[in-house]
């Protein structure tokens, strides 16, 4: 069985991904310090997994305790690194600790793959590489634009360093997954987004909105140049996100030591705007949402979706699921965990 170590593997993305690995045959081993996530998490991975989950709650940036951790696992055959902090305000009104926490854990991570020797490597990019776009859909060609926040840069920075890392280290290789916007939750509604504090993404808010009946939802602006003046965003089921992911892997490991760095989007190429997706959240809940209008958000970039032809074609990779889906499987998990906090 390969081994893969994923960091971050009990946030959002990293658990729906390492619940699909291990679905496809790989043992996963997690580096997770829960700085934004639950040891909760955990029972939720095992529970839909079948299988015991092993996290070792270590921080990135501590290099002494990350090496332990490799020591224990030279046999990994690669890494997925999702560690990191996401939040676009939150990272404008403190930048410098989303510099220390998402560039150092990188560069910690990349040190141990070439001490180790492991030959593989999966970054967790971002659709915010690109900045404004002036053309859509954008495709891995598009011009990487100024980076509009201070998280939006270490995505840029990351990339750059790793593949600089490639470059300079024989046999080893990588795929940088440019994510658009990840929404929903396993289609068991047994393991979902369990956001911690400074929530921005979309659809947790939304389900928090239509959960709480309370209208403390901003939409922020609403004169924007688009069709009803609302921000555009391509949403990406979890499920088709960590898909992307198991197959990435495989791509790395049949292409062996071709010294590669591969930038691929992944997002299923349909925009969808902020009151859209309102609409579509009543309509999977049979609830209203509450909201207020609020002015624009510093960061937010007007409209994005992706051109993914690159991923359908090296990867194999199609999305299976459209906004409908993802809202509803959020709103089983949604439903779920209200069972539990009762
Ligand atoms: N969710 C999105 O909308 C989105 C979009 C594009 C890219 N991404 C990227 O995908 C990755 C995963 O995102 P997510 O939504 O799962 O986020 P998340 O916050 O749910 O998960 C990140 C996990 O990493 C852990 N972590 C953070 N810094 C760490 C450190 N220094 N050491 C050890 N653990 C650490 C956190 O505890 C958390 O469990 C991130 O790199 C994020 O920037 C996310």
């Amino acid at each position: 069985m390969s081994k893969v170590i994923v960091s971050g593997g009990c946030g959002y993305i990293g658990s729906h991904t390492a619940v699909d690995l291990i679905a496809n045959g790989f043992e996963v081993v997690s580096i997770d310090s829960f700085i934004r996530s639950e040891p909760s998490i955990l029972k939720h991975i095992e529970h839909v997994s079948g299988k015991p989950f092993l996290n070792y709650s270590v921080d990135l940036c501590d290099k002494d305790l990350l090496k332990r951790v490799f020591l224990e696992h030279p046999d990994a055959v690669g890494i997925i690194h999702f560690a990191a902090l996401k939040s676009v305000p939150e990272s404008v009104a403190n930048p410098l600790s989303y510099y220390n926490n998402n560039i150092n854990g990188l560069c910690n991570l990349l040190e141990m793959m070439s001490e180790f020797n492991i030959q593989n490597i999966i970054f967790s990019s971002s659709c915010s590489v690109y900045g404004n776009v002036k053309t859509l859909p954008v495709s891995e060609e598009s011009p990487i634009g100024r980076a509009e926040s201070p998280y939006a840069a270490t995505k840029q920075m990351g990339e750059r360093i790793i593949e600089d890392f490639i470059r300079s280290e024989k046999g080893k290789n990588a795929v940088l997954l440019r994510y658009f916007n990840p929404g929903g939750a396993h289609p068991s509604g047994l393991l979902g987004e369990m956001p911690q504090k400074n929530i921005s993404n979309l659809i947790p808010i939304l389900m928090n909105a239509v959960s709480s009946q309370q209208a403390n939802f901003y939409v922020h602006g609403d004169d924007y140049p688009t069709r009803d003046g609302t921000c555009i965003r391509d949403y990406i089921h979890i499920m088709d996100l960590a898909d992307a992911h198991t197959r990435s892997i495989r791509y790395l490991l049949n292409s062996k030591n071709s010294n590669a760095c591969e930038i691929f989007n992944v997002g299923i190429g349909e925009g969808v705007t902020v009151m859209e997706a309102i609409r579509a959240t009543e309509l999977a809940t049979g609830l209203k949402v509450p909201y207020n209008i609020g002015p624009r958000r510093d960061g937010d970039v007007v409209a994005i979706y992706a051109d993914y032809s690159k991923a359908a074609r090296e990867l194999n990779w199609q999305p299976k699921f459209d906004i409908n889906d993802i809202l509803a499987s959020a709103w089983k998990w949604e439903q779920y965990q209200k069972q539990f906090s009762k």
